[in-house]
């Protein structure tokens, strides 16, 4: 079943119309929420961030968060979905192709779930990842459908035998071409601020409350290539990536080439998070 604007229908029912704006101009915006034992985790995060971002280019919602909420809940039971993740998008509608906003439209919701292991082996030793230039626009707040960036930077990096790109931009680290990159000097962490340069990740985010929880200092700063090839530690956050470890960067070992102790703290602080919310534990995870 798919969740299609109000109401649940089986997938072959929906229909996307061929002038859909999110079709034609990636005129929309999108989450992904992950599940774990069959509850959805952070899911008021994910909306709150999904109906700012649809506010920001001028696409008011017309369901409120608990809405939403109450359905993609519903849409989880009805595919007694375990272990995987909800996909969300909504576009502007269906109207004659032209760039401006038509007069009267209504946007359109589609959202459906997928079934997903966690990431047990990348979780356990890593990942390599190689530098890019960051290509994107400048509002890479925004969860917007246009991905192209993205797409091109993910693509470039498998095709590099690497399992992510890290973006850069004017000398900077921003992000990952889909998650939010973290390093540790010094026993500080540092990661790019949550500005127009980058998505404003839930996992960062909780990854941020758990690190001061824990006492970890912590600076929102920007930071250089060079500081990253010589971090003590690397790694990456976000819903399907989780805290993932990075121990190549192009052809620099991180460290000591094997995950490092703080990425394992915050990595047990992250599953800490998953039991207290969903219930399940790592173990049963496979971790
Ligand atoms: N991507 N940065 C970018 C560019 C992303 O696309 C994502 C998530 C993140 C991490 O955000 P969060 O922790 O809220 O998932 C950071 C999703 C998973 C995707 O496009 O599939």
């Amino acid at each position: 079943m798919i969740l299609w604007n109000d109401r649940l229908v089986p997938r072959s029912e929906a229909k996307v119309d061929i002038e859909d704006r999110g079709y034609q101009f990636g005129d929309g915006v999108y989450e992904v929420i992950r599940v774990y034992g069959g509850r959805t985790f952070y899911l008021q995060e994910h909306l709150l961030r999904l109906e700012k971002c649809a506010r920001e280019i001028g696409l008011p919602l017309p369901w409120d968060v608990s809405q939403l909420a109450e359905r993609i809940n519903q849409l989880v039971e009805a595919n007694q979905l375990r272990e995987g993740t909800v996909y969300l998008q909504v576009t502007r509608g269906a109207a004659p192709r032209n760039h401006a906003f038509p007069e009267s439209v209504q946007p359109v919701l589609i959202a459906y779930t997928s079934e997903a292991p966690r990431p047990v082996a990348m979780l356990k030793d890593g990942i390599r990842t190689c530098t890019l230039e960051d290509i994107r626009w400048l509002r890479c707040d925004i969860k917007s459908l246009n991905l192209l960036g993205a797409v091109l930077a993910k693509q470039e990096a498998l095709e590099r035998g690497c399992k992510e790109a890290i973006l850069v931009r004017n000398g900077s680290v921003t992000e990952g071409s889909s998650s939010n990159v973290f390093i540790v000097k010094n026993d500080t962490l540092y990661t790019h601020p949550a500005n127009n340069l980058i998505l404003h990740g839930i996992t960062r985010a909780i990854i941020l409350k758990c690190a001061e929880e824990a006492g970890i200092p912590v600076k929102e700063e920007t930071f250089s290539v060079d500081s990253l090839y010589n971090a003590d530690e690397v790694f990456i956050t976000g819903t399907t990536v989780e805290v993932c470890p990075v121990t190549q960067v192009d052809d620099r070992k991180i460290g000591s080439g094997t995950p490092g102790p703080l990425t394992r703290r915050l990595q047990q602080a992250f599953d800490e998070q998953i039991a207290r919310q969903c219930g399940c534990s790592a173990e049963m995870s496979g971790l």
